[in-house]
């Protein structure tokens, strides 16, 4: 009875582990993709970071001001992304819990 207990709970744990709990999301449309989004979403996705999913996506309204990454449920939108920032972004706010204020987006994070 424990036995299948702890293998319940360790299945249960694992399943939890794997799941996405942030989500990030690299504008992939016109602007932005002039701008190098590509390469930022490459760099966002070649590390395989647990609980992150990260996706290319569309127009997220902030043209000119890209390439924009979102990170959710954070709501935090990041601007002017470079391949360098996109590093600081995983090692900060992904992997350290600590947004960077300095990086975001001035028009939504006014402070
Ligand atoms: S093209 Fe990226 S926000 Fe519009």
């Amino acid at each position: 009875m424990l036995g299948n207990t702890l293998d319940l709970y360790q299945k249960t744990a694992a399943t939890l582990d794997s799941f996405p709990i942030r989500q990030v999301l690299v504008c992939q449309h016109r602007t932005c993709t002039k701008d190098g989004a590509a390469k930022v979403l490459t760099t966002f996705q070649q590390l395989k970071i647990a609980n992150v999913s990260v996706e290319a996506c569309g127009c997220l309204g902030l043209c000119g001001s890209g390439p924009i990454v979102v990170v959710l449920p954070d709501n935090v939108y990041y601007w002017r992304v470079t391949q360098k920032k996109a590093q600081a972004i995983i090692a900060t706010h992904l992997l350290g819990n600590l947004e960077i204020p300095s990086m975001m987006h001035p028009r939504l994070h006014p402070n």
